[in-house]
């Protein structure tokens, strides 16, 4: 079994928690869209939910395909939000936002009543870190931001390369209009203290540990999807 086809197995066994009238929450990736193109199968043959997109590439996705969609606003409270992740450690905590859109995917999760993460067991690990942490950060003083994480990481132990994200056109932007710095920490062994002290950083819009978000997680290896609840 290929990588797109443990996404897709992933994907298939989180439809089976989406219920007909939910409002669903819609996760950013590449598992996520496999995710999208199942539901809009369901959608097709008559099954009936209301999706908020996390991103604005999720909703060209689910318009093109004919998921349903309504604002955050308009739905405000979730039953269920179905996202990919990064990395998924055994107490659940996630790193999110290698697609860039930590911010909306963390203001989804926190609106919903339940979390599910879908992803390939590459993504599970013992210590959150390996994949560098994605920082979204404000565009006004971020020189003055990425000295402050700097200072942060090294009161907490921790030391690593701040990226700046780039793309085609210059610095990447999210959708919220944003810069983001992948911080290439290596290894993260209070991920509750990380977070909090990061957002007490001014600059820092939202980082990318979720932490007390996701209820399970559907993890995909050669052998079929299997349920992982939080373990510590
Ligand atoms: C998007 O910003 C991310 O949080 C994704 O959910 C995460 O990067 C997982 O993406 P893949 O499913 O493409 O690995």
């Amino acid at each position: 079994m290929d990588a797109r086809q443990m996404k897709i197995k992933a994907a298939e066994a989180a439809l089976t928690y989406v219920e007909d009238g939910m409002r669903l929450g819609i996760g950013t990736g590449s598992t996520a869209e496999e995710f999208v193109r199942l539901l809009a199968e369901k959608v097709a043959n008559g099954l009936k939910v209301q999706g908020v997109p996390t991103s604005e590439r999720t909703a060209r996705l689910c318009v093109e395909l004919g998921v349903p969609l309504k604002s955050l606003d308009e739905l405000p409270e979730l039953d269920l939000t179905i996202d990919g992740a990064d990395e998924v450690d055994h107490a659940l905590r996630l790193v999110k936002g290698g697609g860039g859109a930590l911010l909306r995917e963390k203001i989804v999760a926190a609106a919903s009543a339940r979390m599910i993460v879908i992803a390939d067991q590459t993504k599970v690990v013992e210590t959150l870190g390996a994949f560098p942490l994605p920082i979204e950060v404000n565009a006004f003083g971020m020189a003055a931001t990425r000295i402050a994480i700097e200072k942060l990481a090294a009161r907490v132990g921790l030391a690593g390369e701040l990226k700046l994200r780039s793309s085609e056109d210059g610095p990447f932007k999210t959708d919220g209009g944003h810069l983001i710095f992948d911080a290439s920490f290596g290894r993260i062994p209070d991920a509750e203290a990380l977070a909090r002290q990061l957002h007490a950083i001014p600059g820092v819009v939202e980082h990318g540990l979720f932490i007390n978000l996701a209820s399970l997680a559907i993890i995909a290896g050669p052998d079929g999807a299997r349920v992982m609840h939080a373990t510590v």
